[in-house]
């Protein structure tokens, strides 16, 4: 594919099958996360944790379904966000995904939030593999915010992390339920003005 094809055919995967990926895709998606570019070049500031635990995974979405609950609150968060049933949320925050891949940065404050951008491109380096590779793919935030806000429920040990690291966001990789299909590009989501 091309880069426009490719931008055309990527979009957020919320079924999935329960087919694990192969190993080969997988290494082809890290080389993709290791492609990434990443501020000051500080690649040793950024940790994958691959999970294809479904026993872990389920753990680890406990925190997201009991955000879940405040209705008033998520309403508040994502606004009336389309595309995104709340009640499959509410499940799962995986979609049933059989991979996640957790995206974690070390602590720091030198670069005020350079960490989120940082995880943002290798997460997204990621979700334009899998959909190269015909792989459903979607960011996964909400789960690991719900852990931060919830400390009760943080489950991060599971992930068995180097010291002074943090998951910032996932990426729940997988077999489309529906193969992914072609859109047309927009122009207009984003709001640009020009200065000349
Ligand atoms: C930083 C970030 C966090 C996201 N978190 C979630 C999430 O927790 N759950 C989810 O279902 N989708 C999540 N998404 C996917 C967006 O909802 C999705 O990209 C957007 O609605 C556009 O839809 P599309 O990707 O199908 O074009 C996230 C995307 C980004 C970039």
């Amino acid at each position: 594919m091309d880069y426009f094809e490719l931008l055309r055919h990527r979009k957020s995967t919320r079924r999935f099958t329960d087919e694990q990926i192969s190993q080969d895709d997988l290494s082809r998606i890290l080389t993709a996360a290791n492609a990434a570019p990443v501020g000051s070049n500080q690649y040793k500031d950024i940790h994958l944790t691959v999970v294809q635990n479904r026993g872990i995974l389920d753990k680890l979405s406990e925190a997201a379904i009991k955000r879940w609950e405040d209705r008033a609150k998520m309403k508040k968060i994502i606004g009336d966000t389309p595309n995104v049933a709340f009640s499959q949320r509410a499940i799962d925050p995986f979609y049933g995904a059989p991979t996640v891949i957790f995206v974690s940065h070390r602590k720091q404050d030198l670069q005020p939030g350079i960490e989120f951008s940082n995880v943002a491109c290798v997460t997204y380096s990621m979700h334009l593999a899998a959909t190269e590779l015909g792989l459903g793919s979607v960011f996964m935030w909400g789960s690991l915010e719900a852990m931060r806000e919830i400390p009760e429920l943080d489950n991060t040990a599971l992930l068995n992390l180097p010291d002074n690291f943090q998951s910032l966001i996932g990426i729940a990789i997988g077999y489309p339920q529906q193969a992914l299909s072609e859109r047309d590009l927009a122009t207009d989501k984003i709001s640009v003005n020009h200065i000349s």
